[in-house]
């Protein structure tokens, strides 16, 4: 099964989902990340998530940045949105009911993960500790489907 995360811009927020979710699944699942804007593609991810993630033991530094494109969505199972805005621009790559129901808001009490971009490290912590909290609920949602 394959699995997508999506973002902005593909160097804070989904990479570091995409990486605690492999963690939290077995092999046989492939997970990758896409950012809805290609402003960063080729680039790493940004260095506050890499620092936040490598103090929690999460190795950031192989990833590199990729915009989303229509073939993404005819390709992946499940492509699960940061917040509404990703969410938005994805839908609107879509040419049918089918694809459209693959592509879910990845919070299931449906809030954004918040855009650590323009803040703090603290914003980045938050992240993380959101992240890692709710795919403990993602990979299990995947897990029953198989
Ligand atoms: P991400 O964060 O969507 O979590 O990767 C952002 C990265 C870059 C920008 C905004 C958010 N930006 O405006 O360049």
């Amino acid at each position: 099964m394959k699995i997508l995360m999506v973002c902005l811009g593909n160097i804070c927020r989904s990479p570091l989902a995409e990486a605690l979710l492999k963690e939290k699944l077995p092999s046989g699942f492939l997970v990758e990340s896409r950012g809805t804007s290609s402003l960063h593609e080729g680039q790493g991810a940004d260095k506050r998530m890499i620092e936040t993630a490598r103090e929690r033991e999460v190795d950031l530094t192989g990833h590199r940045a990729k915009g989303l494109s229509k073939s993404d969505i005819t390709e992946f199972d499940f492509i699960f949105c940061m917040d509404e805005s990703n969410l938005r621009n994805t839908l609107s790559l879509t040419k049918s009911k089918e694809e459209q129901s693959k592509i879910k808001l990845l919070r299931e009490d449906g809030e954004n993960v918040p855009d650590p971009y323009f803040g703090g490290k603290k914003g980045f912590i938050e992240v993380f500790e959101l992240l890692n909290q709710e795919l403990d609920q993602t990979a299990q949602f995947l897990l029953d489907l198989k």
